[in-house]
């Protein structure tokens, strides 16, 4: 069975890379090497966010690497406490002179913040598109109820919705809702941030297929169309994990994955931010 290699948006022209690389260590700082490796190893949309503060070793990575700018779909983000119009503008901006670059492929309003009102930031948003310094808009762990406010609010249309997404959590809700709604769904900490690893439903079917427990849960995301952005800090398992593009999951085994989700799966968990439930 083939997957896409990028996920077209319908609701414009364009695609996202499905295979991506997360530049948010749990711990210390991201070396622009660990990004020049994954460019090395084929990743060509990369995610950051103004809150990581990887955006200057992501750019020093992106003109290290050689790969030309236009072919990496790179991603950053508009953190919680900059919803306001001016706050919003000033922080694409800071990112753009961090990673310099002129433009960013996808920026997403990283958080929603209840005390900042949907229709003063999607205006922002889109006007950030409108000016050029982002080709495409999304955003990211907003529920169902929010991610139709945001569309309604906003003069340009959404492509993305990022959110937690792997093996450990349910996200039928969500990812039925973006699909109805044209999204490409991007899928953070898609190793649950290393909770996998010891499963062993995912290492039986790992070992059937002669691979890693990593290469199977990104693999699950794919064969759902879900765009997936794991992260490593070794080059090893950066390119072992992009590879996964002739790998196959059978229906009976896609299933037995998706029966391993929890009801304390969820990783990423801040408190507060997304009122009204998480889908
Ligand atoms: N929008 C949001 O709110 C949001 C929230 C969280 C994350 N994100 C994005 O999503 C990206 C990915 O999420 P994440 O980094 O939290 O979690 P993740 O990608 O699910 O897991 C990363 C962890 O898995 C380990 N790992 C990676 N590949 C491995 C392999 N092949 N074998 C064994 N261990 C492996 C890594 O350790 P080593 O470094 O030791 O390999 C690291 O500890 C972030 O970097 C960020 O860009 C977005």
């Amino acid at each position: 069975m083939t997957v896409p290699t990028s996920l077209a948006f319908s609701m414009e022209s364009g695609a996202i890379p499905a295979l991506g690389f997360g530049t948010s260590p749990m711990t210390g700082g991201l070396s622009a090497d660990t990004v020049v490796a994954a460019l090395k190893a084929g990743y060509r949309h990369i995610d950051t966010g103004r809150k990581y503060g990887t955006e200057p070793a992501v750019g020093e990575a992106m003109r290290a690497s050689g790969v030309p700018r236009e072919d990496i779909f790179l991603t950053t983000k508009v953190s919680h406490e900059n919803l306001h119009a001016g706050d919003f503008a000033k922080s694409v901006d800071d990112s753009l002179a961090a990673l310099k670059v002129d433009y960013v492929d996808l920026l997403l309003v990283h958080w929603p913040n209840p005390e900042i009102a949907l229709s003063e930031t999607m205006p922002a948003l889109a006007k950030a598109k409108m000016q050029g310094l982002a080709r495409h808009i999304g955003v990211a762990n907003f529920n169902i109820a929010l991610l139709d406010q945001a569309i309604d609010l906003c003069p340009e249309p959404l492509v993305a919705l990022q959110a937690e997404y792997h093996p450990y959590l349910d996200q039928a809700k969500l990812l039925a809702a973006a699909r109805q709604r044209k999204l490409v769904f991007i899928a953070y900490c898609p190793l649950g941030r290393g909770r996998l690893f010891d499963d062993p439903v995912l290492a039986d079917i790992a070992k059937t297929h002669g691979r890693s427990v990593a290469q199977v849960a990104l693999r699950w995301l794919m064969q759902q169309n879900v765009a997936a952005i794991p992260f490593s800090s070794k080059p090893e398992r950066i390119a072992d994990n992009f590879n996964v593009f002739d790998l196959t999951l059978s229906d009976d085994e896609m299933k037995r994955i998706a029966a391993l989700k929890r009801p304390d799966g969820r990783v990423a968990n801040p408190k507060g931010r997304v009122s009204g439930g998480w889908d």
